[in-house]
């Protein structure tokens, strides 16, 4: 059973991003997480899909692009184009989701949809068949660097739990406030993509790369779950 990280370039140093993604990848990363917010979605900036084209062409990496904008339907076609190879919207977004989901995965791009840590599970798990991989957010979307939400471990077992018995081939992410000291009970409940922003860009970096997969495999010792 294999557990990825998905270090969160939010955290990394936005005029080096091309180098600090290197050495993660180069560390062990399997996935590069790339937070899209559109300052109306969620109360902060950051980038679009120029820099997801620019990083497409610096690294063969997997770009696992997390869209927290208001209206996915309008941008979709750029992160697409730009060369992403997971798209995560938004239950709470705009639009018709199912449609998103359907409209990603024809392009050839892994599907995948999220939740924020007020919606719930029942929101996200009849949408299982059409996702690649789905996302739950273990702190308010926004911000790097705050602390996990420990109502979001019971999130985690519900969809873990909803996968196995419908037999989807999907991958749970989690996103948020993931850390060394937490990350093992994380895998444990039932996520297999870690999301680590600060906790992997701050300070050494490949060092970082390392103790998490470490941990992970603690996780997967103590987990009542498999795939
Ligand atoms: C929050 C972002 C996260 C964030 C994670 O809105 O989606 O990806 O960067 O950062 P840490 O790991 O620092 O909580
Ligand atoms: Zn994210």
């Amino acid at each position: 059973m294999q557990i990825k990280l998905s270090p969160s370039i939010l955290s990394a140093d936005f005029a080096n991003l091309a180098r600090d993604i290197a050495v993660a990848v180069d560390a062990g990363a399997e996935y590069v997480h790339v937070d899209v917010m559109d300052g109306h979605f969620v109360p902060n900036l950051t980038i679009g899909a120029p820099v997801v084209k620019a990083l497409r062409k610096a690294t063969d990496a997997v770009l696992d692009v997390h869209l927290m904008i208001s209206n996915p339907d309008q941008y979709l076609d750029d992160f697409i184009a730009a060369g992403a190879d997971i798209i995560t919207v938004h239950a709470e977004s705009n639009g018709d989701t199912r449609a998103q989901l359907e409209k990603i995965r024809a392009a050839g791009v892994k599907a995948s949809c999220t939740i924020k840590p007020g919606t719930p599970v029942t929101e996200l798990i009849p949408l299982l068949p059409l996702c690649d991989m789905v996302l739950i957010m273990t702190v308010e979307p926004g911000f790097g660097g705050q602390g996990f939400i420990p109502e979001c471990m019971d999130k985690i077992r519900a969809v873990r739990q909803a996968i196995q018995d419908g037999g989807y081939a999907c991958e749970l992410e989690i996103d948020g406030g993931a850390k060394l000291a937490n990350v093992a009970d994380i895998v444990a409940a039932g996520a297999d993509v870690i999301v680590a922003g600060s906790a992997v860009f701050g300070g050494d970096i490949a060092g970082n790369v390392r103790a998490f997969h470490d941990k992970f495999a603690d996780g997967v010792k103590m987990a009542q779950w498999s795939k």
